[in-house]
């Protein structure tokens, strides 16, 4: 019988563990992410997020494991406002998020195909996300023109160079061992400088990139809500269970004692 309580304990503190642990892991090499404070409650921002997405990357970019019509309920629109604001290459709200661009042209445009966003966010976690699409720098021998701090030798473009404009990236070396023959030289990202200015301010193209990024995280998880409310109705199930179990167990042994 020990061992039958410590299974139900056990129980428990598993069914803690999984209510507890949310959020995606963040990735990030060498270069210091700056935190996005994404707010996944903030409704209006996660619609001009999902404007954003569908005007600045659904063209390369699918997000296939999301339907518009979840997009629609989150989000608090109508269907017409659906329809109309950004179901562009979708007929049916039950369709899903899918890119104007066919996969292997994507490959053979940028060396890579633009991978689906559905779960970049729970993948990469939202900081990364937010870093990257302010990462960018000019780099004239590249393909692109520009580099990326947070994902270096990157193939996608500075898709948003016209909101952001154009800046320099600074770097400091780093020695280690100088003199010596395990001399080890690295460039050590240091600091932006604008080079030319974008339709938007240092601070409007941060909440721009913020609700993106935020659109980006909700449809990574679209059911957060619901999945932790179900946590605590799971809690409660497995604690009303354990007293239950206890009264019984009293009840079989009471005559064998
Ligand atoms: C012109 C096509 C194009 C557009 C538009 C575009 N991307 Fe990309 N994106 C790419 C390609 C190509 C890659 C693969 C890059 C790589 O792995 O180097 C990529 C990769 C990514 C990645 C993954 C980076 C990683 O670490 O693997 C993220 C996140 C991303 N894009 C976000 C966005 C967002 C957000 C937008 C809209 C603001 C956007 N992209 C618009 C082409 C595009």
């Amino acid at each position: 019988m020990r061992n039958f309580k410590k299974t139900i304990a056990g129980v428990l503190v598993l069914g803690t563990c999984f209510t507890v642990s949310q959020g995606g892991l963040a990735a990030g090499g060498s270069v210091h992410l700056e935190p996005s404070e994404i707010d996944p409650d903030n409704v209006s921002s996660l619609q001009r997020g999902a404007r954003n997405f569908m005007n600045y990357c659904s063209g390369c970019h699918s997000a296939q494991y999301v339907r518009f019509k979840t997009i629609g309920k989150a989000l608090e629109l109508s269907e017409e406002q659906l329809i109309d604001n950004l179901m562009f290459n979708a007929e049916k709200t039950f369709e899903t998020i899918r890119s104007a661009m066919p996969p292997e042209d994507g490959a053979r445009w940028y060396g890579k195909a633009p991978p689906d966003l559905s779960l970049m966010a729970r993948a990469k976690g939202a900081d990364y996300i937010y870093n990257f699409l302010k990462g960018y720098y000019v780099e004239p021998g590249s393909p692109t023109g520009v580099n990326n701090v947070v994902l270096a030798g990157t193939s996608m473009p500075h898709v948003l160079w016209e909101l952001q404009g154009y800046q320099e990236a600074h770097f400091v070396e780093h020695v280690e061992n100088e003199g010596t023959d395990e001399e080890i030289r690295t460039a050590v990202f240091e600091d932006f400088r604008p080079l030319s200015a974008g339709s938007m301010d240092a601070g409007d193209y941060d909440d721009f990139v913020r609700d993106t990024t935020n659109f980006l995280a909700f449809i990574a998880e679209p059911i957060r809500q619901d999945r932790r409310k179900l946590g605590v109705w799971v809690l409660m199930f497995l604690i009303f269970f354990f007293v239950l179990a206890a009264q019984l167990k009293k009840q079989i042994w009471k005559d064998v004692q």
